[in-house]
C-alpha cells in the first residue's frame, strides 16, 4: 500500500494549520490565522487564539483535503503539535487530532513544534543532510540546533536566546516605533526606505568572551526605545530605525549561525521560523554562507511561518522511520523542552 498520507495539525499559537504529506511530498495545506483579532492587543491573546482554533479547525481540514484532492478516508496517520505553545490553543488541535485519528482508526503522532519547523524545509528541498545546523528564529524561539536524523536522533541544542526571541524583538520594537502588529513584516517593509547606517544599535553577545551561540535581544529593545525617546517632539525617522534594527538582528543571527557551522564542520545551514521570512536575514545569510562555502537552505515563506504542512512533514518522517504512535490519552506539553 506504500506510505500513508499524513494529516498534520498545528495550533500552538495563532495559526490553525493543516497539511497533507506523503513520502516527503506536500499534497496540500491550508492555514487560518487569528492574527488580526490580536492586533489591537499588540500580541497574541491566548483565550482568543483558542476560540479561533475551534472556529477554524474543521473548515481548515476541509480546505486542505480539497486542495490536495483527497478524502477523509485517504488519511493514513495524524500528526499534531503537542508543544511547546499556548495551552488552550494546543488543546484544541490535540482534541481535534484525537477525534480524527480515532474515528478513522489511524495512528496518532504527537510532535514537537520546533521539529516541525525544521522538517518544513524537507518539503521544499528534500531530505536534510546529516548533520546540519538549523537556526530557528520565530516569535517564541531563537535557537541554534545541531540536527542529525530528525526522526531518530535527539536534536542537540547549541545555543538559545537568554531573554527575548528575535521575532519578539521585532514585534516589541515595532510597537515602540508605532508600527502595526505583527512587527516583523512591518519593520521589514519600513526598512526598505531606510538607511541602516544612520543609527547604531548594539550587537549583543558578540564579544570575545561571550557564549558564541547564545543570543540576547532585550537590550536591542531598550536601545530602540532610548533612540525613540531622543526624538521626542520631532518626527521619528522610523525607516532608519527599522533598517538599523533589522541589520543588528540579521548580523547577530547569521554571524553566530555561520560560526556554528564552521566550528562543527557542518556544510549546510537551514534557517526556519517566522523571522526567516525577513528579507535582510535572508540576504545576509546568503552572503555569509557563500563566503564560508556553506549551502544555505531556507524554505519558502509560507512554510517558514506556522503551518500544518510542517507538522505533517515531521509526522511523515516519523511514520517512515517506524516510530511508535502516541497513545490516545496523550496530553499537551505547553513548555516542552527541545
Ligand atoms: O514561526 P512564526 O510564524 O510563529 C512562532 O513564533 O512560532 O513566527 C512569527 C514571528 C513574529 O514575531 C513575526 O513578527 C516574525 O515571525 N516575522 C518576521 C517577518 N515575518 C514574520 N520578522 C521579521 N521579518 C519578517 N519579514
Ligand atoms: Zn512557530
Amino acid at each position: 500500500q506504500g506510505t500513508p498520507v499524513v494529516l498534520g495539525i498545528e495550533s500552538s499559537c495563532d495559526e490553525t494549520g493543516v497539511g497533507l504529506v506523503r513520502d516527503g511530498r506536500l499534497l496540500g495545506h491550508a492555514v487560518a490565522s487569528s492574527m488580526e483579532e490580536h492586533a489591537r492587543f499588540g500580541g497574541v491573546v491566548p483565550e482568543i487564539a483558542a476560540r479561533a482554533h475551534v472556529h477554524a479547525f474543521t473548515p481548515v481540514v476541509h480546505r486542505a483535503l480539497t486542495e490536495a484532492g483527497l478524502r477523509m478516508s485517504d488519511i493514513g496517520a495524524v500528526a499534531v503539535t503537542t508543544g511547546p505553545g499556548l495551552s488552550g490553543a494546543l488543546q484544541v488541535g490535540l482534541a481535534g487530532a484525537k477525534g480524527l485519528a480515532y474515528a478513522l482508526g489511524v495512528p496518532l503522532y504527537g510532535v514537537h513544534h520546533l521539529a516541525g519547523h525544521v522538517a518544513a524545509d524537507t518539503l521544499a528541498h528534500g531530505p536534510l543532510p546529516d548533520p546540519c545546523v538549523v537556526l530557528i528564529v520565530s516569535g517564541g524561539h531563537t535557537s541554534l540546533l545541531l540536527v542529525r536524523d530528525l526522526a531518530r536522533d535527539p536534536i542537540t541544542h547549541l545555543g538559545d536566546t537568554l531573554d527575548d526571541a528575535a521575532g519578539e524583538c521585532f514585534d516589541k520594537v515595532a510597537r515602540v516605533f508605532g508600527l502595526p502588529y505583527p512587527g516583523g513584516p512591518a519593520i521589514d517593509r519600513a526598512a526598505r526606505e531606510g538607511d541602516a547606517r544612520a543609527v547604531t544599535f548594539p550587537r549583543p553577545l558578540t564579544g570575545p568572551r561571550d557564549d558564541p551561540y547564545a543570543f540576547s535581544f532585550s537590550g536591542l529593545k531598550t536601545a530602540a526605545a532610548r533612540w525613540t525617546e531622543r526624538h521626542r517632539g520631532q518626527a521619528l525617522p522610523v525607516a532608519n530605525g527599522a533598517a538599523a534594527l533589522q541589520e543588528a538582528i540579521a548580523d547577530v543571527l547569521t554571524r553566530k549561525a555561520v560560526a556554528a557551522c564552521t566550528a562543527h564542520g557542518v556544510g549546510t545551514l537551514v534557517v526556519v521560523g517566522g523571522v526567516a521570512a525577513n528579507s535582510r536575514v535572508r540576504a545576509l545569510a546568503e552572503e555569509r554562507c557563500a563566503a564560508a562555502g556553506l549551502t544555505l537552505r531556507v524554505p519558502p515563506l509560507k512554510l517558514c511561518t506556522d503551518n500544518g504542512a510542517m507538522i505533517a512533514a515531521i509526522g511523515d518522517l516519523l511514520v517512515r522511520a517506524g516510530a511508535a504512535p502516541a497513545p490516545l490519552d496523550v496530553s499537551i506539553d505547553p513548555s516542552a523542552p527541545l
